[in-house]
């Protein structure tokens, strides 16, 4: 980098930053208590407050948080997508006679027909343009290079870029006339975070450090998103943040182009000369500044941190520091979303995979130490990995999660049974009584219990769940399965806006953000490199001590922890900014193209191609061996449309799940205890009579068990009725069915359902994903 030098230890540079405060008063960062002393002392009306993006207006005229966000990702806008044409890999529906829809190919690797990117906006404008905060927006917003015919060019990919800028502009611009003054950032309605996807570059999957062209390009498409203060880092490396609440909470754009495994043109995050190393360190210095002025922080961006057996997105050097600094911040991060796999789902980082071999690698490229992880994460090494094999290994992952110890919430049944005897709840005090006197027999079993208890709060890091992160992955605009978006709900609860601002319409952040850019121009203070503070020299010795005398120095700074004062954060505990829950929406192309209404003809032939063709559109296509593999002609492709003009019905998203009243997830927030007992739940292979099941909490077993129990009851049924009505249909699969009569995870064949945006046929689910 010639920019940006080496580390720059968070003590320091925080030093540096306080000195330069008192020295130059003019931009001193005022404290919020500071301000709202001035407010109170000055006795005049709390004048300042954030509408949308950061523009200052009156405080009568303040919005209010909605309490909604929208996350929306992977458009890939084609404008050379034909309707009618084939959804074959040699016409990419731009060409020969077939199926493609009038607003899409549901379930292939076609592009989105422009229509379809109108639609989604016109859709978004009527629907959620008032109901929500701020958008997360993470990338992929370009055609694939699906066709020797049309090879992509750098001037479409940035015309496509442009063209979902404008369509965000009529949907969330101000259009108050002052478009043209000197402040892009002011133009529109609510903040809006992009990211750099994989496709949105040329050659696709190539990103050099920067500044580089590509940089540029887009500081400028985007210069209504990026912070005025920011440009110049923007340019350095790709990466941003807005405070879309603020003074509260900042929504990060992360290049995962550094980290990106498939991106020839760097080498991971360990290495100082490194943009991905260079990433962390903006990011650990942008997270503490917010750790010191209380504030919160969601992570976003287009690659997502996936990590199992058969595929692994990120260098695992990448994840490493990405998993380290999620355990350091864990007290301001609320979690990561991302884009580009198109199959929804989420993921836990699991810091007891956090290693010290791999983060500690130095710049000379030795790498003696590391070799296991190495060999793990080279590319080629695991072939095109189906979305079965990994959404199979996900689930793998999650049946080692720890388990509680049976009757570990043992006070919560005694609650629930005497309030069901009562009307009136009882109070904690006699809970805690009735436990305490319970027979002697109990006790005396409750004490080894106890001990279990303490055993497994201890594995998953304590009552809060605090050994892992959480990352959430949604499903794509483009039609791979069918098009869908994601609006969360976070609290709100007593968030104050009244003081964020200055007299000049500045956060605090904001000052110190121009702090920083000024310092990294100053190259002079990044010489002041060295000591460790406290926290780090404690880390380091608890690590030599493990691994002894092969300990090597880190070449990094480590990010300080909370302090043992701070209470959980966001992603643990419900607080202001924890995410609440989600409604996953999805537009029925099927029905809204109005052309193939009987989908049992295609059933068979569509569900392989769902499940084998997965391959995160485009990536694989062309991988190592230069030609296709696995492109997927979508659920109609052996139809021909019977109309000379496609006559679609009105198009509209529908609510496919939302998690807050959804039955099978169960979810009663989006904190990382929910996601890790959703996950545990997932994961359950075992009978439910079987003794050692046990689940933390014991209702919603009990209920699973019922479906269970219900479900296979149903299936035997459903099997029958497949067999006498639709003999020839699925013959094989349920022959097979029959007789092992598996039991049925209902909560795992939701999760696979939901990751294909309820494209795939149940009985299908059935057969692969037993
Ligand atoms: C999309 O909408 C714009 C106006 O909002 C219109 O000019 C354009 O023709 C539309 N494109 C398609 C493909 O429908
Ligand atoms: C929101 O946060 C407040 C206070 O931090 C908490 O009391 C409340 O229970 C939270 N709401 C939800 C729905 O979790
Ligand atoms: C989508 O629409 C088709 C055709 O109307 C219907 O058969 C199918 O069940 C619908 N799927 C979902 C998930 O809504
Ligand atoms: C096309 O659809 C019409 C009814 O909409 C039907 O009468 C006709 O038989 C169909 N033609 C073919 C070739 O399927």
């Amino acid at each position: 980098m010639r920019m940006f030098e080496p580390p720059k230890p968070a003590a320091v540079l925080l030093l540096v930053l306080v000195l330069w405060y008192s020295a130059e008063s003019a931009i001193a960062v005022p404290s919020r208590s500071q301000l709202h002393q001035d407010a109170l002392q000055e006795q005049r009306p709390l004048v300042f407050a954030q509408q949308g993006n950061g523009e200052v207006v009156e405080i009568g005229e303040t919005k209010g948080l909605k309490g909604r966000f929208l996350h929306i990702t992977d458009f890939h806008p084609d404008p050379f997508y034909e309707p009618y044409t084939s959804t074959s890999s040699d016409n990419a529906c731009h060409s020969g006679h077939g199926p493609a829809g009038y607003y899409g190919a549901e379930t292939s690797d076609c592009d989105s027909p422009l229509t379809l990117v109108n639609a989604t906006f016109a859709w978004i404008a009527q629907h959620l343009a008032s109901e929500i905060d701020f958008i997360v927006w993470t990338g992929d917003s370009a055609r694939h290079d699906n066709d020797e015919s049309i090879p992509r060019t750098e001037s479409q990919v940035i015309a496509q870029n442009r063209l979902l800028v404008s369509h965000f502009r009529t949907v969330f611009g101000k259009h108050n006339g002052d478009e043209g003054d000197d402040d892009p950032t002011n133009d529109f309605t609510v903040p809006i975070v992009p990211s750099i996807g994989n496709n949105d570059i040329l050659p696709h999957n190539i990103f050099e450090e920067g500044p580089n062209h590509w940089t540029k390009q887009y500081a400028s498409l985007w210069r209504s998103f990026i912070p005025e203060e920011q440009r110049h880092a923007f340019e350095q490396g790709g990466w941003f943040y807005v405070e879309v609440v603020p003074d509260h909470l900042a929504v990060f754009s992360l290049n995962t182009m550094y980290f990106f495994g498939k991106n020839a043109g760097v080498d991971g995050c360990a290495d100082s000369g490194e943009p991905g190393y260079e990433a962390f360190e903006w990011l650990r210095v942008r997270l503490q500044l917010l750790r010191e002025r209380g504030m919160k922080a969601i992570l976003s961006g287009h690659v997502p941190p996936a990590r199992t057996d058969s595929k692994t997105q990120w260098d695992e050097t990448c994840w490493q520091k990405y998993a380290l600094w999620l355990r350091q911040y864990r007290d301001v991060i609320v979690g990561g979303l991302w884009g580009h796999m198109n199959v929804e789902h989420f993921m836990l980082q699991d810091f007891h995979e956090i290693d010290w071999n791999v983060l500690e690698v130095d710049g000379t490229g030795e790498d003696d130490s590391n070799q296991g992880s190495t060999k793990k994460h080279e590319d080629g090494e695991f072939g095109i990995a189906s979305s079965q094999d990994y959404l199979k290994d996900l689930r793998e992952q999650w049946a080692d999660l720890p388990t509680p110890p049976p009757g570990m919430f043992q006070e919560e049944l005694v609650k629930e049974a005497l309030s069901s005897i009562s009307d009136d709840a009882r109070p904690e005090w006699e809970v805690e009584h009735f436990v305490r006197h319970q027979p002697r027999a109990l006790k005396a079993k409750k004490t080894k219990e106890e001990k279990q208890r303490e055993q497994f709060l201890k594995e998953i890091g304590g009552k809060w769940h605090e050994r892992y992160g959480i990352s959430l992955v949604s499903a794509s605009v483009v039609p791979n399965f069918f098009p869908t978006m994601r609006v969360f709900e976070y609290n709100t609860t007593g968030i104050d806006l009244q003081n964020a601002f200055d007299k000049d319409g500045k956060t605090g952040l904001m000052r110190a953000e121009e702090v920083l850019q000024r310092l990294a121009q100053n190259q002079a203070v990044d010489e002041q490199l060295g000591e460790d503070s406290d926290d780090e020299a404690a880390e380091r010795k608890k690590h030599k001590k493990k691994k002894g005398k092969k300990s090597k120095r880190p070449k990094f700074t480590i990010p300080a922890p909370p302090s043992k004062s701070t209470p959980p954060g966001p992603a643990y505990s419900p607080q202001p900014f924890t995410l609440l829950g989600y409604s996953q929406y999805y537009a029925n192309l099927t029905e809204i193209n109005n052309d193939f209404h009987d989908s049992s003809l295609a059933a068979s032939t569509y569900s392989s191609a769902a499940e084998e063709g997965w391959q995160e559109t485009g990536e694989a296509w062309m991988d190592w061996f230069g030609s296709i593999l696995k492109w997927k002609e979508g659920k109609h492709h052996d139809k021909k449309p019977n109309k000379s003009k496609p006559r679609p019905k009105e198009f509209s998203f529908q609510i496919e799940y939302d998690t807050r009243h959804d039955k099978l997830y169960k979810l009663k927030d989006l904190t990382v205890g929910s996601w890790v007992k959703l996950a545990r739940r997932i994961g359950t292979k075992e009978k439910i009579d079987d003794a050692t099941i046990s689940d933390d909490d014991l209702v919603t077993h009990l209920e699973d068990s019922r479906s269970l129990i219900e479900e296979e009851g149903r299936n035997v049924e459903d099997g029958k009725e497949v067999d006498t009505e639709k003999k020839h249909k699925h013959k094989k699969g349920k022959k097979k069915k029959d007789k092992k009569k598996h039991k049925k995870n209902k909560v795992w064949h939701a999760f696979i359902n939901r990751a294909f945006v309820s494209t795939m046929d149940p009985g299908e689910i059935d057969d692969k994903y037993q």
